[in-house]
């Protein structure tokens, strides 16, 4: 997919880049993005929101996949960005990011955190919980700042059998319950607080999400709640922010819909809700984060040890793991891969690949079909660019690989990979002393 293939040489290409090449100047494990394919998926998606006729924001959800390269390239693809912590509006302002276009998610900000962004001017808050509605609040009087919110709410959405990580539900950590009556108090009291300026609401109903029915529905609770506050309050609403979520192909298992159509249902189920009630239509915004970097990214990795069970398993060991990718660890998440030197041999041989972290559980992939591993061999495991950077960990003190965004032959360091020195930075050494006195 993208712009990946095997090329005469039998190696697997990204970008145009030889695969080989790319461990040859900057190691493994290594991180490859193919900027085409981000690129392409941002544009699918500003493009069925200009064909739906929606006013529109769409904004990256950057806790997928995130450095000053990306905000980069999500500033020159025109969308927003959705941020979740200081550390990521902090990369975004240090990349140039317009603040304006900055949303702010979380279910415990903290007053540090909130302070930052209130400096920063950012576009939006996407407030949480009775708690932080009070904290903010105080903090824009303080300020004398006027700040744009959004309610997030759970619309009571349950994951049931759809094969996902569920938000919407009611006994969630996250937003303002409608069926409890807690999303309407929240907006009553958002109403009544001069320091604020509600644009609208927001629901996130979960991530790796297939089936539409789950954004339907989160429409059809969203439009008869806003129904109801238009009753009670006259408060009609500017923005509808819809999340994120939208699932991605990891193995044949998956069965997604291009980005588009996940668009063409939210906006159409808008419009007929929405008409239902003759309610103003809404800017619609969503927040996509695996869907636009997951497929765009490869792990590079080299083959060390193969330790073969005869009768048992085989054990093909890679120099990452876990600490570069801990979905299979974390979600028993299932992959793919391609042995990336060889990717034009017929695959024969049946292997599980370990990771090199010290635990039984730091396995990338459970039995699959590769041409046979030897140690030295290249392993691409595809898909990765979704919370597989993010959250790398230095488990063992492993250091963090370096990212590469690739495209039309050339190769960017986009991530510098970790050094021995970048492990120890932080630690001090005590002074040693011979006795304790008191
Ligand atoms: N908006 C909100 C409020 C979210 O909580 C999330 C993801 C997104 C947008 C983006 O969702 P996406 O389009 O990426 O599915 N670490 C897990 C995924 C956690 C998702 C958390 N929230 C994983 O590796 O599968």
């Amino acid at each position: 997919h993208g712009t990946s293939r095997v090329n005469e040489k039998g190696h697997l290409e990204i970008g145009g880049c030889d695969t080989t090449d790319l461990v040859h100047a900057y190691q493994t494990p290594l991180y490859v993005y193919d900027e085409e394919l981000i690129r392409e998926k941002c544009r699918a998606y500003v493009k069925a929101f200009e064909a739906s006729g929606f006013r529109f924001q769409v904004a990256y959800a950057s806790k997928a996949f995130m450095c000053m390269a990306m905000c980069q390239l999500v500033m020159e693809e025109q969308m927003s960005l959705d941020v979740v912590s200081a550390g990521e509006l902090y990369t975004a302002l240090k990349a140039g990011f317009p603040a304006e276009r900055i949303h702010f998610h979380g279910n415990n900000k903290t007053e540090e955190e909130l302070e930052m962004a209130l400096d920063a001017g950012i576009g939006c808050f996407v407030v949480d919980n009775f708690f932080e509605l009070e904290l903010l609040h105080d903090l824009a009087q303080k300020k004398d700042r006027i700040v744009p919110i959004l309610l997030r709410l759970t619309p009571g959405i349950e994951a049931h059998t759809h094969d996902y990580i569920s938000t919407g539900q009611d006994d969630s950590k996250f937003g303002f319950g409608v069926a409890s009556g807690q999303a309407l108090q929240a907006v009553k009291v958002a109403l009544n607080k001069p320091f604020y300026k509600l644009l609208g609401i927001h629901s996130h109903i979960g991530s790796q999400i297939f089936d539409t029915t789950g954004f339907v529905g989160a429409v059809e609770v969203l439009g008869a709640f806003l129904e109801q506050v238009r009753a009670e309050t006259k408060y009609e609403v500017e923005v509808l922010n819809l999340g994120g979520g939208f699932g991605i192909r990891y193995t044949e298992e998956d069965d997604p819909l291009p980005v588009g159509e996940y668009v063409k249902v939210i906006t159409e189920e808008v419009r007929r809700q929405f008409a239902i009630t003759s309610y103003p239509l809404p800017e619609i915004w969503i927040e996509p984060g695996r869907s636009i970097v997951g497929d765009a990214g490869t792990t590079l990795y080299t083959v060390g040890s193969v330790k073969d069970i005869p009768g048992i398993r085989k054990y093909v060991a890679v120099d990452g793991g876990m600490s570069d990718n801990i979905r299979p660890a974390l979600y028993q998440a299932k992959y793919e891969a391609v042995l990336a030197n060889r990717a034009g041999e017929e695959a024969v041989d049946m292997v599980s690949i370990a990771g090199k972290c010290c635990e039984s559980g730091d396995m990338l992939i459970w039995d699959y079909v590769l041409p046979k591993a030897n140690p030295g061999d290249i392993l691409g495991v595809s898909c990765t660019g979704a919370y597989g950077y993010s959250m790398a960990n230095n488990y063992n003190r492993i250091r963090r690989p370096a990212v590469v965004f690739v495209k039309e032959g050339r190769a960017e360091v986009a991530v510098e990979r970790e050094t021995y020195e970048d492990l120890i930075k932080n630690d001090r050494v005590f002074p040693r002393v011979l006795s304790r006195s008191v």
